[in-house]
């Protein structure tokens, strides 16, 4: 959460800070600033959007070569312009931008009030900057000298960038347990939360690691550890091509995420799922082969959406692989004292790869001697670092703050993580194991398919748009769908929704089913379909309208219901990759339809980098 950029230079910093901003807006978007240095230290920040802040100051001097960025997804004090980033020092000499949480920060600000120190902000960074230079003036040290020292006292997760007025080319960054790359151009740098604000820079980037300290100057980045030793940069090839992270003539980052479906999943099986020689290779799961198939148990640790593909591929792996399969809440099992024996198998899956309770509960896993394997999408996050191996997802860049496209590539991983220990393991038959890997095979032109039904859902969006609650109900492989209907519905629409698994339905929800209730069903051919269809006749007993997602050519179903929308027919293991395309529509019109800004929720965030 929050978004960070610098630059340091011979170009203009501020419009390839603000440019950068605008991509990192996804991280958080309830202030925006920027502090530039050129004769003096100059900060224009303001509540609210990136393009607020532009248009704000037109006009004033923005003429520098080197700045730092800031767009804030608010931890401490309120959305606000004096809460917002960068702060300044009390000598007015330093500034700072900050993406985490200072645990302690009460207690340092106590040592800074009885020193004299007054705060213009209510924020945790603007006590970090004064305790650095309070460390600065008592000590007589240099900024990057300051800035190690308080860290060794700082308890919590930051990514902080400071720039000095008596040092006008450098900055000074550090990192715990928040992302933060520096890319490397000619003579210059460039630092962002993620590698989008540099990409048509430059395609040479350093990640950096935990507790790692850089000078970034223009033409020089000297990377040390908190004990001032020098590390070499690790130095990386970026393989993300610019257009990935625009729009591309869609309405909302979110619509295209869902459209690029076909594709990203198609991207996440090629190189790896051979339907024709029934092979499926992933060399970072290949090397943990033995582990998972001798695991005692699997536990799938996620959040939010992620937490929901664990869900599924616990069915998934119970069903194909015959291993018992828990699937944790990160923030729950990171807290706990869970029981970690040896031999367990940890599966982390995430989005972002930067999302702290995963991170931790990475961290608590590995430390009682867990295997940790990692299924994440964003290259190179911390998690796909921490992990011991593991798989990513390749759907490419996911900007819009509601996971769609991940979700789904997640789902196609954690299928052939599945089919392939299943099959090694001689659990799973060649017939079957066959035909679910041409099945899956076949799963993007079916995903292709599934979005014609576009226009549809739209109309159906627009005739349930006012409804004040929704219930999402599904059964097996498509109860966690039914979970991720009500999550997204919630999260771009505001409107109350919840999931359940359909047959809980009779244990209390059922008494809020009313005329005005509408009722989403994932109702396709399954094991469970006819007791689903049952469950479908008890709501419409009640009055409650019903939505159904069902298989083509199920007219029977089709016949019992208010409203249908139609997917092919797929093996029941798949039809999750299927079945969630038309509850990530219904979410996605009938937020455009209440005139709200989709790609970016109120409140939301899309990388949660704070507890
Ligand atoms: C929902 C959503 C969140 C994330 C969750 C985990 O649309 O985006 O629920 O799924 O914050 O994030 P990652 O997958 O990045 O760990």
């Amino acid at each position: 959460m929050c978004g960070i950029v610098g630059y340091t230079g011979p170009k203009e910093a501020y419009p390839i800070i603000i440019k950068g901003l605008k991509r990192l807006e996804y991280r958080g978007y309830d202030s925006t600033g920027v502090a530039l240095l050129n004769h003096g230290l100059k900060v224009y920040k303001k509540k609210g959007r990136v393009a607020e802040l532009e248009d704000n100051i037109v006009g004033k001097d923005l003429h520098a070569h080197i700045g730092i960025g800031h767009t804030r997804w608010a931890t401490h004090g309120e959305p606000s312009d004096r809460n917002a980033h960068p702060h300044v020092s009390a000598s007015g000499k330093l500034a700072i931008i900050h993406n985490g949480i200072i645990e302690n920060y009460a207690q340092l600000k106590q040592e800074l009030v009885k020193k004299g120190y007054s705060f213009t902000s209510d924020t945790d960074t603007e006590v970090l900057l004064n305790f650095i230079e309070e460390i600065k003036k008592n000590n007589k040290c240099d900024l990057e000298e300051a800035v190690r020292v308080a860290l060794k006292r700082v308890v919590g997760a930051y990514v902080i960038l400071l720039i000095d007025e008596d040092d006008p080319e450098t900055i000074i960054a550090a990192r715990k347990g928040s992302p933060l790359v520096i890319g490397i151009g000619k003579g210059e740098h460039f630092l962002g939360s993620d590698a989008s604000p540099m990409l048509e820079y430059t395609k040479e980037v350093v990640y950096v690691n935990d507790y790692e300290l850089a000078i970034v100057k223009p033409d020089e980045l000297i990377l040390k550890n908190l004990g001032n030793e020098k590390i070499t940069p690790y130095v990386q090839k970026l393989d993300v091509e610019l257009a990935a992270i625009e729009k591309g003539g869609y309405d909302h980052f979110m619509l295209k995420e869902i459209f690029e479906q076909p594709q990203t999943i198609y991207d996440c099986l090629r190189g790896r799922l051979d339907a024709i020689a029934g092979t499926i290779t992933m060399s970072g799961i290949q090397e943990y082969a033995d582990q998972i198939m001798d695991a005692n148990r699997i536990v799938m640790i996620a959040c939010g959406t992620s937490w929901h593909a664990g869900l599924v591929a616990e069915y998934i792996f119970e069903e194909l692989a015959r291993i018992n399969v828990e699937v944790e809440y990160a923030s729950e099992f990171r807290y706990r004292n869970p029981v970690i024996n040896k031999g367990d198998v940890i599966i982390a899956i995430s989005q972002s790869g930067e999302t702290a309770d995963t991170l931790v509960a990475i961290e608590n896993a590995k430390s009682k001697g867990a295997i940790v394997l990692g299924v994440v999408n964003v290259v190179g996050s911390s998690i796909a670092r921490t992990s011991h191996g593991g798989a990513y997802t390749h759907a490419g860049p996911e900007i819009g703050v509601a996971s769609t496209k991940a979700f789904t590539a997640q789902l196609a991983v954690l299928t052939m993580i599945a089919l392939k220990i299943g099959y090694e393991k001689d659990i799973l038959q060649r017939n079957r194991y066959m035909h679910l890997l041409n099945g899956l095979y076949e799963i993007p032109e079916k995903v292709a398919w599934t979005l014609k039904q576009n226009e549809s859902i739209k109309a159906i969006a627009e005739k349930y748009k006012d409804a004040r609650d929704f219930l999402y109900l599904g059964r097996g492989y498509n109860f966690p769908v039914a979970l991720e209907g009500a999550l997204k519905l919630k999260e771009i629409s505001y409107i109350h929704a919840e999931g359940y698994p359909a047959a809980e339905m009779k244990h209390g929800p059922i008494a809020l089913v009313d005329e005005n209730l509408p009722v989403v069903f994932v109702a396709t051919k399954d094991s469970y379909h006819h007791k689903v269809v049952s469950n479908i006749q008890e709501i419409k007993a009640r009055k409650g309208k019903v939505i159904a997602v069902i298989t083509e050519g199920d007219d029977s179903t089709a016949a019992m219901c208010d409203d249908v929308i139609i997917v092919p027919e797929a093996d029941e293991i798949l039809a999750p990759m299927l079945s969630v395309i038309p509850l990530q529509l219904l979410a996605y019109y009938i937020g455009v339809a209440k005139e709200y800004d989709v790609d970016k929720p109120r409140n939301l965030a899309k990388s949660v980098t704070v507890e």
